[in-house]
Parts: structure tokens; C-alpha cells; sequence
């Protein structure tokens, strides 16, 4: 058994996550978004990602309570490292109870990404996964977190977002164009589409023929 799976013992001592995310969202609604974690549909559509399958390094911004976070561990190799990036203390604290060595929590708001990443001197993550909402953010900070995001995100990387409004694609044009694809999970609280952007590889860059030397 991985790490991040639950023996039935350990599932039924671990106490319920919907009061904690609850109490997140009544203290917090235009960040949290929602008063119930993603829906098992929504993990299983984030597990059977293929690019989280290689990636040696993976951001989350936005875990909530840890549901989404174990579906990104699942797919993950066991030698990879996965950074959280939480604002909520509440949801960080139960965050930190993960027993996952690939596991680093950090509380603070994703638009501080770049210097995190530094600080913790982690490499430029292939895939950057964000439940953070971008349809509660004012436009700057919608536009600011795509930004910081396509800088830090490695070439080829992808950036894949869950959202219940479209308006993230408004965003996202000028640094990614249209997203690579976009699927509907009905069978969550609200529904809502899972997007993915590749960013592009590095350009190489052609020899420019030399000119002769004139003697
Ligand atoms: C819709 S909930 C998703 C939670 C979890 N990923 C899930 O699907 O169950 C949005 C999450 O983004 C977090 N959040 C909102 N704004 C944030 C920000 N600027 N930086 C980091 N996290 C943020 C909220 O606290 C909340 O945990």
C-alpha cells in the first residue's frame, strides 16, 4: 500500500473533512469557493492525467483539504515531489498531516509562487495543477497568477485548472492561447470543466548563416 492510500482502519479513525472545509468556506467563501471538497469524479479525472505520470515535479495551488492532493500523488512517480500552496491555515494544518515524503506544504497565497519555488529551491515544475478560483479573483490577480504560473511552469510543461466559470480562458489566452483541451465533470458540487494548457518547448533557436570574412 502507497503512502497516500488509506488502510480501511486509518479511513474510518481519520476524521470527515467537510466540517473542517466547511468552517473554511464560512470563514472564507470568495477564496474557497465551495463548502464541499471536489468530488471523487473530479479526483479520478486529475489521477488519470497522463503528463503527472512522469513529472519530477508538481505544484498545487489551492489542495483545500488534501482530496485533490492524493489524486495528484497517485499518479505521480515515487521519487517526484509535489509543492502545496494554501492560504487557509485550517486546510494547511490538515495538509501538514500528510505522511507522504514527496509532500511539502506551504502557507501562502499562490500569487507568491516564484519566490516559494525559490526559498524551497525546487526545480521548475512540469505540471502546475490550481483549484484556486479564478472567477472570485479580481482581474489583475486572475491575470498576475497566470503569469507568475506560465513563467515558472517548464517548457512543455502543463497547466491544468478545475473551474465552475469559463472566465480563466479570458485569462490564460495571452500567455497559453486556447487551452488543449477542456472536460466537463458533471458529477461534482458545483459541475465544472478540468483544462489543460501546454506551454510551448523551448524554441531552438536556427544558425544564421556567417557572412565571409572580407580579406
Ligand atoms: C474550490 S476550493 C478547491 C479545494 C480542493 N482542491 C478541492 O478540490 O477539494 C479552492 C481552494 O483554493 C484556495 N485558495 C484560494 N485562493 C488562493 C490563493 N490565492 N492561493 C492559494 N490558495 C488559494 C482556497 O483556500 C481553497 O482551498
Amino acid at each position: 500500500m502507497s503512502s497516500t492510500q488509506l488502510s480501511s482502519q486509518e479511513s474510518a479513525s481519520r476524521p470527515s473533512v467537510i466540517p473542517c472545509f466547511l468552517r473554511g468556506f464560512f470563514e472564507n467563501p470568495l477564496q474557497v469557493a465551495s463548502f464541499v471538497p471536489s468530488s471523487v469524479y473530479l479526483q479520478r479525472k486529475l489521477s488519470s492525467l497522463a503528463c503527472l505520470q512522469t513529472a519530477r515535479c508538481v505544484v498545487e495551488l489551492g489542495p483545500g483539504t488534501g482530496e485533490t492532493t492524493r489524486a495528484l500523488l497517485e499518479a505521480m512517480p515515487a521519487d517526484s515531489q509535489l509543492l502545496c500552496v494554501e492560504v487557509v491555515s485550517e486546510f494547511v494544518a490538515r495538509l501538514q498531516e500528510f505522511a507522504d515524503p514527496r509532500v511539502t506544504v506551504v502557507e501562502n497565497s499562490a500569487l507568491a509562487l516564484k519566490s516559494i519555488l525559490q526559498q524551497k529551491k525546487f526545480p521548475a515544475p512540469e505540471v502546475i495543477v490550481s483549484g484556486v478560483p479564478f472567477s472570485v479573483m479580481t482581474p489583475e490577480e486572475g491575470r498576475q497568477l497566470i503569469q507568475t504560473i506560465y513563467q515558472v511552469l517548464a517548457p512543455g510543461g502543463a497547466f491544468v485548472t478545475y473551474q465552475f466559470r469559463n472566465n480563466v480562458c479570458e485569462l490564460a489566452a495571452d500567455c497559453f492561447g486556447a487551452p488543449q483541451s477542456r472536460e466537463l465533470v458533471l458529477w461534482n458540487l458545483p459541475p465544472l470543466d478540468v483544462y489543460l494548457w501546454k506551454k510551448a518547448e523551448r524554441k531552438t533557436h536556427k544558425r544564421l548563416p556567417t557572412a565571409p570574412l572580407k580579406a
